[in-house]
């Protein structure tokens, strides 16, 4: 009866949200289990970001609902993003869901799944469904424990779960560490100000000792994540010699021995200041991986959508990290379809992007949040031309992928080796610039950093051999 499945929907935050979470069931007796068939209680971690999003785990919600009616006890929530903004308003497409915790209530999961399970134990069950959206202050301290997977596995193995029997799982190498909730920007397309809140930043000292914890599990990589993190604890944190509170922690961060590769999502352009470009010059455990968001390329698109930059500034932030760090890899949102966007304002979106010259980019088609400024917008653009926009960026980012990919064969790459592959014969890992590996390896070799010569290259993935030479017991 305590077997918990979490799946979750949408960005990384949301990953780690679901860690968070696992970490606080587990820590009361529960066991995360890998299968959704076979739980007792299921948890559906939610996006919102674009409706095809909602709509994804509406759909899951209404189809594991009617396991409720061979397995009475089972218990189903709804969590994170969708929940918040929609709150108890689900429950009249979707009655039967026991439990809808918002953004900032992750940690009283454990709480609220106790109560529904001892009332139905007493043979009493709750008359209503557990409704909790509310605000929090401090929410953004209460995502801390981590569950890696190397203890789901022993949790598994402990229990005879047969899910993962035997099965040592790999240490995990690279780990999300969240240091900043919501978003003050009220860009005019997006929910996140509705979800995720006000800008809150986590204290510094809890961030550097959390990142220090997981480097002794043996993590070597960390993503320091939030919705605009380039604002990181700019009410918090004064400037020091011109360097930002974001700056200041990536310094932090940095000089943790262990810790051998920081990455970041998702900045803002507008935090990408002199301090930030510095950085790159001077901090090399900083991956050269840069994701800035664009969004539009045409200056006037920019303007409708609250977005305080110019294609202009924009270009010269990439022209300038790729003055400090020549090999930077870049990759970018955008939205095509946004109301109102001409041909001539979706052709400065495809110059810009060309000229760019991204390695990784995640092309949306403009979506009506309700709530938010641009649903009220008219003029919004027919599907078709969104998707004939949406098909000729992808085009686009394909040659390019392609076009990187064949520079670096016949190359030497510092790839971190992560574990086995999807068929557990090979090994994967990824470079510096993000790009995924497959190898042959010893499991040794997990979490070291090896040189790859990388011998063939697909629009995705680089395939090579270990340069053995210094690298002990690598065959
Ligand atoms: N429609 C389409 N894409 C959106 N995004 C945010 N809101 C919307 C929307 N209403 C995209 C933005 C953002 C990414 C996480 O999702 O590009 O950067």
């Amino acid at each position: 009866m305590n077997r918990v499945h979490i799946k979750t929907y949408g960005c990384q935050m949301n990953e780690r949200d679901s860690e968070a979470v696992a970490a606080m069931l587990r820590a009361r007796g529960y066991r995360i289990v890998a299968s959704e068939h076979d739980c007792d209680v299921l948890l559906l971690n939610t996006c919102s970001v674009r409706d095809a999003a909602e709509q994804k785990a509406i759909g899951k919600a209404a189809n594991i609902a009617h396991r409720k009616r061979h397995q009475p006890d089972f218990v189903l929530g709804i969590l994170g993003c969708m929940a918040q903004n929609r709150g108890a308003e689900l429950l009249d497409k979707l009655p039967d869901v026991d439990l809808i915790v918002g953004t900032q209530k992750f940690h009283q999961v454990p709480e609220y799944l106790e109560n529904i399970r001892a009332a139905r134990a007493a043979g009493v069950p709750l008359a209503t469904s557990i409704v909790d959206i509310a605000e929090e202050a401090g929410s953004q301290n209460t995502i801390r424990d981590h569950v890696l997977s190397q203890d789901v596995a022993a949790e598994s193995n402990a229990a005879g779960g047969a899910e993962n029997a035997g099965v040592d799982a790999p240490p995990q190498i690279s780990a999300f560490v969240s240091i900043q909730q919501g978003c003050n920007m009220d860009c005019a397309f997006c929910i996140v100000p509705k979800t995720r809140g006000d800008e809150r930043s986590r204290p510094m000292e809890d961030i550097v000792a959390e990142c220090r914890a997981l480097a002794e599990r043996g993590v070597r990589e960390v993503t320091l994540l939030g919705q605009i993190v380039t604002s990181y604890g700019r009410r918090d944190y004064a400037h020091t010699d011109g360097i930002s509170p974001f700056v200041q922690l990536l310094e932090r961060v940095s000089a943790i021995d262990g810790i051998d590769r920081i990455r970041f999502t998702s900045p803002h352009p507008r935090g990408f200041k002199q301090d930030l470009v510095d950085a790159y010059g001077r901090l090399p455990k900083l991956c050269g991986y840069v994701h800035l968001p664009m969004q539009s390329g045409s200056d006037r698109i920019l303007r409708a959508m609250n977005r305080p930059y110019t294609r202009e500034r924009y270009f010269e932030i990439v022209e300038a990290l790729r003055a400090v760090r020549p090999d930077m890899y870049f990759s970018t949102d955008i939205i095509v379809g946004f109301p109102g966007e001409t041909d001539e304002e979706f052709e400065q979106t495809r110059e810009l992007f060309e000229r760019c010259n991204y390695d990784m980019a995640y092309v949306f088609k403009y979506s009506i949040r309700s709530g938010t400024p641009a649903a009220e917008m008219g003029d919004q653009i027919p599907d078709e031309v969104k998707e004939a926009r949406n098909a000729t960026l992808l085009g686009l980012l394909q040659q390019n992928s392609v076009r990187r990919n064949a520079t670096l064969v016949g190359t030497v790459e510092e790839v971190l080796v992560e574990g086995p592959d999807k068929t557990g014969r090979k090994f994967t890992g990824r470079t510096r610039g993000n790009r995924v590996c497959i190898f042959d390896a010893n499991p040794r070799l997990i979490g070291q950093l090896v040189s790859l010569k990388i011998d063939r290259a697909s629009v995705s993935t680089l395939y090579g051999e270990l340069v053995l030479s210094g690298v002990p017991d690598a065959a």
